[in-house]
């Protein structure tokens, strides 16, 4: 599985792409850590809250620049989001558990963003340079 970024996932809007970056970065030291050989339930536990707020965060920094530029589809598109956050509690809830496998939840969590991304964000990201022209 490849968790590193891809210039095709490019929207052409900064602030968003360096926040996808950094959510594939996330995902991509989680799983470095997750296949490491040490004892790292630490690290891990952080690093997995850390990617479950930042995907928190880019969530609500796209939605308040949806809605200032005024996306007409916003509603759904926050519906997604939703959605997403959703299935993310459950993983979290089986992390308390102690029954999460967190390679899944990344493969998971992966694939959403980049079906995501080249989907549902580029509607946006097409509305947004449209009106940059
Ligand atoms: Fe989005």
């Amino acid at each position: 599985m490849d968790y590193r970024w891809k210039d095709e996932y490019k929207l052409s809007i900064d602030t968003i792409d360096e926040q996808h970056k950094s959510l594939f970065e996330a995902i991509e030291g989680l799983e470095k850590l997750i296949n490491s050989e040490e004892d790292q339930a630490n690290p891990i536990d952080a690093s997995l809250s850390f990617l479950v707020r930042y995907t928190d965060y880019h969530f609500n920094a796209e939605e308040k620049l949806l809605e200032r530029k005024g996306f007409p589809d916003l509603a759904r598109h926050r519906q997604l989001h939703k959605d997403l956050k959703d299935n993310v509690l459950h993983f979290l809830k089986e992390q308390e558990e102690g029954t999460l496998d967190i390679g899944n939840f990344l493969v998971f969590l992966q694939y959403w963003l980049v079906k995501h991304i080249l989907v549902e964000d580029k509607k946006f990201a097409d509305f947004l340079n449209k009106k940059k022209e």
